[in-house]
């Protein structure tokens, strides 16, 4: 037997990824069937070895998602995310208005709890952002233009410097080009008061302020080659034969159909990395659903993967329901947390093996029954089998549902993450299937007054 995890509470178990409605009744039903004193079962057949961060990283890339500090709390949204992503920016956290409301009086809070959250799991954290036109206080645009400049200093220095060694690339200035054909700046109390030489001189504060951090520019409609784009280019090839220190540009990559993937995403992708920067897509969202949505992300994660500086890809949320879009539905993952085929495409395109793009590698899949109940608690059984080709390995997640704790468990190896709801079973030494062969795993859960069952996540095999 194995000791029980440390008691953390911690809100409702996420749900399944892909859970169906069918599914979701399933899991109501064998709640009651618990609660009724009967004995549930239920399963769910996922798929190989393979999450958003993790086929990212098998190609040398990460992939994040944009948080908002306000979600953390809703354990769904914490249990997607740290199973899928190996990146956060703060959506709004780290701009001007909330970490600087005032002159000189700087308040971290929020996106330090984004910070410490990615750090405790391991996940890179993208600055966002320091010198942007929006989201910017009133007394900054108030300022005549010395006072602005030792401000726009004074808040580059300050924000870096705080999270200095914890930020793998800065978004230094966001969005300084108008749309358009012009090519030109847009007005912005920076550009208006400060003229062409401000984004240089943040940059150039930026990398005395954080030497380690990236320093990229950002902006959106700068996907495929366009008149904007070219004037970003130009500015980039001019700061690189100057030595103005610039180590990266962030390609936004809001999509929808007025505003599609571009035919030449990849080709604008590749010449600036032909510059010698590194290049990132940061704030991918693409409306739509269906298969047209994912053939689209599956573009443009193909289109990354052609550049071999391309460093990684952040989606602008995780769910639907919290994306600025939302009406449109451009994330991965829908409401309720399921994953859409765009998720598939995705996986598919960085060459794992999700959804139908799979094909011969190894999967399992798991199902959960109750073997034993009695007032105060239950034994949970999870069986453990290999899909059509042999496995030499197999992970499997089991959540609970505070305040209920693990307090045994057996056949298996198990580790917990940081909230004691989620554990991660591995097989005890040799966890070798042959195809279409099964293992089981057990534990114990004391109720504590809450008699749902577990909730089952993806079994992965090698
Ligand atoms: O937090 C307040 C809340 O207290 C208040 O009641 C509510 C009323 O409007 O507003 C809330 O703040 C909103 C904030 O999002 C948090 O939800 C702001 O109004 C709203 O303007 C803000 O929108 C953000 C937007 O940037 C602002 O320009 C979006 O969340 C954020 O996704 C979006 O992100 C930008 C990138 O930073 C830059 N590139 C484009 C991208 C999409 O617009």
């Amino acid at each position: 037997m194995t000791a029980s995890p440390p008691p953390v509470d911690r809100g409702p178990a996420p749900p399944l990824r892909r859970r169906s409605r069918a599914r979701r009744a399933l899991v109501l039903a064998t709640a009651g069937l618990l609660a009724a004193g009967g004995v549930g079962a239920l399963s769910d057949t996922a798929h190989a070895a393979t999450t958003l961060g993790s086929a990212a990283a098998a190609q040398g890339r990460y992939f994040g998602t944009a948080v908002a500090a306000g979600h953390l709390g809703e354990s769904a949204y914490a249990a997607t995310l740290d199973r899928e992503f190996t990146s956060v920016t703060p959506e709004n956290e780290m701009k001007w208005d909330a970490v600087e409301p005032n002159r000189n009086s700087f308040s971290f809070g929020q996106a330090d709890q984004i910070v410490g959250h990615a750090q405790s799991k391991g996940m890179k954290i993208r600055g966002h952002t320091l010198v942007w036109h929006s989201q910017l206080p009133g007394w900054v645009s108030g300022l005549g233009a010395s006072d602005l400049r030792s401000a726009m200093n004074n808040h580059i220095t300050q924000v870096m410097q705080h999270y200095k060694g914890k930020i793998h690339s800065w978004d230094v200035v966001n969005e300084a080009f108008q749309d358009g054909s012009s090519g030109a700046r847009r007005s912005s109390p920076f550009q208006d008061r400060l003229g062409n030489g401000f984004i240089e001189e943040a940059f150039r504060t930026a990398r005395t302020a954080d030497p380690a951090a990236k320093l990229c520019y950002n902006d959106y409609n700068t996907d495929g080659v366009n008149a904007k784009s070219n004037a970003v280019y130009n500015m980039v090839k001019d700061f690189k034969s100057r030595g103005v220190p610039i180590d990266c540009v962030g390609f936004q990559s809001h999509f929808n159909s007025a505003s599609p993937v571009p035919s030449d995403y990849r080709a604008n992708l590749q010449r600036f990395a032909d510059l010698g920067v590194d290049v990132q897509i940061t704030e991918l969202d693409i409306e739509g659903s269906g298969s047209s949505q994912a053939t689209s992300y599956g573009n443009v994660v193909k289109a990354c993967l052609g550049v071999s500086r391309c460093t990684g890809i952040t989606v602008w949320g995780i769910t639907d329901k919290y994306s600025w879009r939302s009406s449109g539905t451009p994330l991965l993952f829908d409401g309720n947390y399921a994953a859409k085929p765009a998720y598939d495409a995705v996986i598919s395109a960085l060459g794992g093996t999700g959804g139908g793009g799979g094909g011969g590698s190894a999967t399992c899949s798991v199902s959960y029954t109750t073997t034993a109940q009695w007032n105060g608690g239950f034994n949970g059984q999870v069986t453990v089998t290999a899909g059509s080709t042999a496995i030499t390995g197999w992970t499997a997640t089991v959540t609970v549902t505070p305040p209920q704790k693990v307090s045994a468990t057996w056949n298996g190896s198990p580790t917990w993450d940081s909230s004691g709801n989620v554990m991660t079973m591995r097989p005890n030494g040799n966890g070798s299937l042959a195809a279409g062969a099964s293992t089981s795993f057990g534990f114990t859960v004391m109720t504590n007054g809450n008699t749902s069952p577990p909730l089952l996540g993806s079994c992965t095999a090698s």
